[in-house]
């Protein structure tokens, strides 16, 4: 939970991420995204669904600012796309939990590594460090393998210990991209639940997936996007 004031200036709560009439074409293919809008206020829940191929992930990139609108911009806190410095990425990174489909752990380090690379990187104290991560892998109940590496973990496991790692830093919102899409339906099960209680202590999650199913069960806000516009 963080106890930030997100109002301004007129006492209203200010978006966390903001996309505007953004384009995006990857120059090779000329595919990419034509026309996206999409605003996430603190603290909520956004379903992006779409197609395979519709953008779901590129509006995601454009996020996390590993590609670049085109055209319109892309604000996400302070930072805006247009004015963005190389320099400035890692930080606008660290506002953001990012979860991926393929879990993305590093292989050749321990649970508890994987998920203290991230604040060791920001030069957090060692005690500090400890006491976050043992924290996180608490909400995602794996404190007890926090010794094991990745290959020694299921599927589900290994998420969990990305969805740890993900909210280590008390992000503002966590971004995820077909979390479950690798998962069978009991483990998926378990990810979107932490999805939901890490959302109801008070980070905001942007999720993406054509898992329509499991959207209209939610009763969550849905963004639909389809061949790169968001309806
Ligand atoms: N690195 C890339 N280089 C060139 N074209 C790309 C690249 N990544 C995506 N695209 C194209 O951009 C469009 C949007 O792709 P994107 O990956 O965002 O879709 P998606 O909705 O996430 O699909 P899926 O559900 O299959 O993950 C597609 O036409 C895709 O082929
Ligand atoms: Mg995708």
């Amino acid at each position: 939970m963080n106890s930030l004031d997100f109002s301004n200036s007129e006492g209203r709560r200010r978006p966390i991420v903001r996309i505007y009439n953004a384009r995006m074409v990857y120059s090779r293919t000329g595919e990419g995204l034509t026309r996206v809008n999409l605003s996430v206020d603190p603290g909520e829940f956004v379903f992006l669904v779409g197609p395979s191929g519709a953008g779901k992930s590129t509006v995601l990139k454009l996020i996390y600012m590993d590609v670049f609108p085109t055209e319109g911009q892309v604000i996400v806190g302070k930072y805006n796309s247009i004015y963005v410095r190389r320099k400035d990425i890692p930080y606008v990174r660290r506002q953001l939990g990012i979860v991926f489909q393929d879990f993305r752990l590093l292989p050749d380090r321990d649970v508890f590594e994987n998920v203290a690379f991230a604040l060791r990187v920001t030069g957090a104290r060692r005690k500090e460090i400890k006491r976050k991560v043992l924290r996180a892998l608490g909400e995602v109940g794996l404190s007890h393998k926090r010794s094991k590496m990745p290959h020694q973990l299921s599927g589900g496991e290994q998420q969990r210990v990305a969805l740890a790692r993900a909210i280590v830093n008390e992000p503002l919102i966590v971004l995820a991209d077909e979390p479950t899409g690798n998962l069978d339906p009991e483990a998926a099960e378990m990810v979107m639940n932490l999805l939901l209680r890490i959302n109801a202590k008070g980070t905001a999650v942007l999720m993406a997936t054509h898992n329509v199913d499991l959207v209209e069960k939610m009763g969550k806000r849905v963004v639909r996007i389809e061949n790169g516009r968001t309806f």
